[in-house]
This record gives structure tokens, sequence and C-alpha cells, in this order.
């Protein structure tokens, strides 16, 4: 899969997705990540890439025309162009599952104040939100999207078991996980997980899962999704 990312700040990106089982997946050729600096795409001599509001109010907006210039430079037919923005649909597993199977991704990370409206009318996708608070700075939000969607390529998880029994599966978090020692400073592992009875284990775990859903997020059995990209 090959993801473009469009930003102000490109090493950010390079800082948070080049270490660890990302920057791996990327080494092994499973995801082909690529930021481009927007200030590419600008015409004059101080690379403005940003403009005021119309209308008048507090912030900058990005202009549109090195903005749409580079979106299309860099998408093809087969790209879904994503905005990242807090007005966007909720990022949830469902979501990045769905795009994970697409072949190309450019996202675009907005800053300051966000970018001129006809760009999101005649240039973009679709909207994603990573959560309901504001960053300064959508790279942070693209590189968020792009662990999320990784983590769900074939291969990139070294374990396929880590996807079907982690937080949100089948609506669902994650059961408590318990290693060495047996008892830590007086406390004690759950019994059941010394017993060696798989059945058992099993069952007590999607107890924990049903249990803990319950009481700390009840909404999580709510929610369905749609994909349109
Ligand atoms: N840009 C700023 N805040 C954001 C958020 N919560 N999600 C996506 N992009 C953003």
């Amino acid at each position: 899969m090959k993801i473009d990312v469009l930003t102000l700040f490109p090493e950010i990106l390079e800082a948070v997705l080049d270490a660890s089982i990302i920057g791996r997946a990327r080494r092994a050729g499973l995801l082909e990540l690529k930021g481009h600096n927007l200030r590419e795409w600008a015409t004059d001599r101080h690379r403005t890439v940003d403009d005021r509001p119309f209308g008048g109010g507090a912030g900058m907006l990005l202009k549109p025309e090195p903005l749409c210039d580079a979106i299309d430079a860099l998408a093809g037919p087969q790209t879904c162009r994503i905005y990242l923005t807090p007005d966007g649909q909720p990022l949830r597993p469902a979501l990045a599952e769905d795009l994970s199977r697409l072949p190309h991704l450019l996202l675009v990370s907005g800053h300051y104040e966000g970018i001129d409206q006809r760009v999101r009318d005649t240039r973009i996708d679709r909207e994603i939100s990573i959560g309901d608070y504001v960053l300064t700075n959508g790279t942070l939000a693209a590189a968020v999207l792009v662990d999320v969607v990784a983590r769900f390529l074939p291969g990139v998880l070294g374990d396929e078991n880590s996807l079907t029994a982690e937080s949100f599966t089948g609506s669902l978090l994650d059961f408590p996980h318990y290693t060495r020692p047996a008892v830590f400073r007086g406390l004690q592992v759950p019994e059941v997980l010394l017993s060696g009875d798989h059945e058992a284990i099993a069952r007590w775990r999607q107890e924990m899962r049903e249990e803990k859903t319950r009481r700390l997020r009840p909404d999580l059995t709510t929610h369905t999704h749609e994909s349109d990209c």
C-alpha cells in the first residue's frame, strides 16, 4: 500500500513513523510512505502557503492554489484523498481496516485554522477526525491515521493474533494481561490463567472483555460505520 502525506512538517512524520513496527514495515516494503512539503508547490519568493480569512477572524488558512496543485500532482485515479480535520468522520477500527484495503491514500494535514473550503469541496474524498479535540498540528493526526491503518496491512504485526484479540475487536475492550511472576508484591495472577485449561481461559477472557466494556465504554456496542472511498 502507498500513503502520501501532504504537510508543512514532513520531518514530524518521519520522526514518528521511522521507528519500531511501522519503520520495519516500511523497510520490508509492506508500506510505501512519503511525506511531501506543501511549500514545494508555493509559487512566490517567500514560499507562501497561507493567507487571512475573508470575513475576518483569528488565524490563517492554507490558501487554495498550492494545495490544489499539490493534491493534483500527488493523486491519481486510484487515490483516496483524505483531509484530517476535527469536523471529520470519527476514526474507528472498521474505518481504518477499510482504508487499509485501498491501494493509495493521500493524506492532507491542515495547519493554522484549516484550509479553504473550495479545496474541501473539490479535491477531498473524505474527511476524518482522530478524536474530539483540536491539535495544533494536523501532521500528528496524519501520523496517527497512518499508524492505525498500517496495523491492518498483512504482515505488519508479526503475530496475526494481535489483531483478533485486541481492544475494539468485536466492539469490546481488551481483557487484562499478566506475566511472571505469578505473585508480585503480594498481588496474585487470576488462578484460571495458571490452570492450563485453555477453554476456561478463553471463557474468562471473554467475560472480562464484556464486563470491562459494560463498565467503561457502554457506547462501544452501538457504533456502525460506512465507507465511501
Ligand atoms: N487537526 C487538528 N485536530 C484534529 C483532529 N482531532 N483530527 C484530525 N485532524 C485534526
